[in-house]
């Protein structure tokens, strides 16, 4: 079913500003999405009508809240088929989550000599806390390669890694570069065969297409609410139920426990052993309301949805001179997400993205916090980037080849051709 963009974009109350008295086209959504209406209203309904605090006050208003914020996990368990609430820890962000799994579990599991294997193309977040890692542990980090044309993990390398018996491998099931899908099942299969557990950053395949964490069979599933429609400031850590009960909380405080003693405590039950203080209780319930809204939709109509646009501009894209796309070409569409990076010859991405916002087209400009990838294996001191979600439409992708040409006149690439 395709999607009614046109009905979509009037629940986004931001695509109506006008940026320098042109209309905002957003293509940022790999970076942070939009938040719609009901979300915006969520969060403004819980500090009107109930605000208080969680899980301790007997009054309604309290108990309205810490009713609002649990049915929230309970919505994004089912959304990710998890088992129970028990198995969804609320944290700030992707990195948050990333970093409990190295502080506590890996911590613990983790010795000298133990081996990580993450990959080419993964985020800060899902490499500096294993770089620290082994350098407090005495441990080897090991990259899975790339293939030849940089668009995919490389057959040979996956295979040569895991046989290295890793204790984690910590992988993206997407790339908010390439836009490259990673086959998680498959990899979870072959960690689990090589006795490994593993770690799934699902920043950029939570909010764009179904996931399901049982038939994966993750160990970690990591994500963030500002990417599907939630506020910011609010995360997920989905973990399997025997990993976290016997995981050391990361912070000690109030929520956190049972009991204390004087020189003791008894851990809350999962998953508040991992929420210690005062949570982001409207960020929880309102990505409850946005976690509702992606439902409503469908996940496989938002996959869809983005395919029919990334294939829109791939082909466009592929007969504007000067302009290089990164990531997997236009007939591999099943295994690329609604991300396009691309350079246009040798200007400085910053200027593309400066001109860009000229015509009001909002683009990412950087090396999207993935310098191992973008600078070592690409080779690129930065890269422009394009990306799509449900509000977006053709006449986005037009807005933004239009653009485009205007980077070039800017620089007077055109005309060099026609001199040439
Ligand atoms: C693949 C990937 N992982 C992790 C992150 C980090 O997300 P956050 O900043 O919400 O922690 C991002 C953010 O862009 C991402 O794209």
């Amino acid at each position: 079913m395709s999607l009614d963009v046109e009905k979509i974009r009037k629940d986004f109350p931001i695509l109506k500003i006008k940026i320098d008295g042109k209309p905002l086209i957003y293509l940022d959504s790999a970076a942070t999405s939009q938040k719609p209406k009901k979300v915006i209203n969520a969060i403004s309904k819980y500090y009107k009508t109930y605000n208080a605090n969680i899980h301790r006050g007997v009054y309604q208003i309290a108990e309205k809240a810490t009713f609002e914020y649990e049915k929230s996990k309970k919505k994004v368990a089912s959304f990710i088929n998890a088992d129970s609430i028990e198995e969804i820890v609320y944290t700030r962000n992707t990195t948050e989550s990333i970093n409990l799994v190295a502080r506590t579990w890996a911590e613990q599991n983790i010795g000298k000599g133990d081996r990580i294997l993450i990959t080419e193309m993964e985020h800060h977040s899902n490499i500096v806390p294993w770089i620290d890692l082994v350098k407090r542990k005495g441990a080897i980090l090991d990259y899975i390669k790339l293939n030849q044309n940089h668009d995919e993990l490389d057959g040979n390398s996956v295979k040569e890694q895991m046989e290295k018996r890793p204790k984690l491998v910590a992988i993206t099931h997407a790339s908010n570069v390439l836009g490259t899908i990673v086959d998680v099942k498959s990899m979870a299969k072959t960690a689990h065969e090589n006795g490994a557990r593993i770690l799934i950053d699902g920043a950029q395949s939570v909010p764009h297409m179904p996931v399901d964490v049982r038939e994966i069979d993750a160990d970690f599933y990591a994500f963030s609410g500002h990417k599907m429609l939630g506020p910011t400031g609010i995360g997920v850590l989905y973990a399997k139920k025997e990993l976290l009960d016997y995981m050391p909380p990361m912070f000690g405080g109030g929520d956190m426990i049972k009991t204390v003693e004087r020189f003791s405590y008894t851990p809350n039950d999962l998953p508040w052993k991992f929420e210690a203080g005062t949570a982001n209780i409207e960020g929880g319930i309102a990505l409850g309301v946005a976690v509702d809204y992606l439902k409503k939709i469908g996940m496989k109509n938002v996959r869809d949805h983005e395919k029919r646009l990334t294939n829109y501009a791939l082909e466009k894209l592929s007969s504007v001179k000067h302009v290089k796309v990164y990531g997997l070409p236009v007939n591999r569409l099943d295994e690329r997400g609604g991300v396009v990076a691309f350079s246009i010859d040798d200007i400085h991405p910053h200027d593309v993205a400066s001109i860009f916002d000229t015509e009001g087209v909002a683009i990412r400009a950087g090396h999207h916090c993935a310098m191992p990838l973008v600078v070592e294996v690409l080779k690129q001191p930065a890269l422009s980037r394009m990306s799509f979600y449900i509000y977006n439409n053709e006449e986005d992708v037009d807005k933004a080849i239009a653009a485009i040409e205007k980077v070039k006149n800017t620089f007077k690439i055109n005309k060099t051709e026609v001199l040439a």
